[in-house]
């Protein structure tokens, strides 16, 4: 199937109506684009799911604080639509910001506070809501039965889980399991911005994380002391520079003191430009 390009809210609202019409069910993948192997799961699993893939390619500036990486985020439109459509998008929406934002400053804003202040929001303040505020804006325009964001951003995923429900949204989100390198690395769009060196460095993320879960498998239950223990690791690689490392509750985000049922581990270190994140969950007998 080719795939359709669209750049207008409206003719990507009157393209859905049409398929909803036949009776056809919506799956969207929203994107900033810059696809990898991680997106192309995404995409085939909306389309396991669903009759129509609906995708989006959108640098969205409000989610980047004025010190980040909008202007040279990495884009590759041609090799994206290419990606898209050979893993089962049949409509791609590449809107410009003016199309998303006309008016200029957007006053509208979703929050999701507790949720969004801590870990990644802590480093970045404003990302979540710019992100939150993007992602509802694109389900009123998409209107899709199911919705599919990749476990590597594990507490966007929350977020909008909550968004979802706060707000009762009639979208069901739908977590897929992360998309490794073969060494490990989390595949992310950032690692682009890596050089060789740091590439190599970067594997230490997923090392810190399986230090923390061999630990928990042969029986410890002090959080403190793992984060300490997955800490040590980070901080023996000269090129990188641990922000956090945390074992919260996987759903609630709260921290428990001892482990209990289903937890995510969390890690995020700047290595050279980027900052890079990784997670995996376990569940604690
Ligand atoms: O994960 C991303 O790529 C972005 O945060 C998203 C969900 C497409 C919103 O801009």
């Amino acid at each position: 199937m080719t795939v359709t390009r669209v750049e207008t809210i409206k003719d990507f609202r009157q393209l859905l109506n049409g398929l909803r019409t036949e009776g056809k069910q919506v799956g969207f993948v929203p994107t900033m684009g810059y696809l990898h192997d991680g997106h192309a799961s995404l995409m085939r699993a909306a389309s396991d799911d669903n009759d129509v893939v609906a995708a989006s390619i959108f640098v969205n500036p409000l989610q980047f604080a004025a010190d980040e990486d909008l202007e040279d985020y990495p884009r590759d439109l041609q090799r994206d639509s290419e990606l898209a459509e050979a893993n089962g998008v049949s409509v791609l929406f590449t809107p410009t910001v003016d199309e998303m934002y006309p008016f200029g400053p957007v006053l509208t804003s979703v929050a999701v506070p507790q949720l969004s202040d801590k870990y990644e929001g802590a480093t970045r303040p404003t990302h979540f809501s710019g992100m939150a505020t993007v992602v509802s804006k694109l389900f009123n325009i998409v209107g899709p039965c199911r919705a599919y964001f990749g476990e590597k951003d594990y507490q966007q995923l929350a977020i909008i889980r909550r968004m979802v429900a706060d707000l009762s949204i009639p979208v069901e989100v739908k977590g897929c399991p992360i998309i490794r390198e073969p060494d490990g690395l989390a595949m992310s769009s950032r690692n682009t911005y890596l050089n060789p060196e740091q590439r190599q460095a970067a594997v230490v993320l997923r090392r810190s994380l399986d230090v923390g879960v061999e630990a928990i498998g042969a029986g410890a239950r002090d959080r403190a002391a793992i984060e300490a223990e997955m800490l040590a690791v980070i901080d023996a690689e000269p090129l990188a520079q641990a922000d956090y490392v945390a074992i919260v509750d996987a759903s609630s985000f709260d921290v428990p003191a001892t482990l209990v049922n289903d937890v995510r581990l969390l890690v995020a270190a700047q290595v050279g430009r980027p900052r890079l994140l990784d997670n995996c969950g376990v569940s604690v007998k």
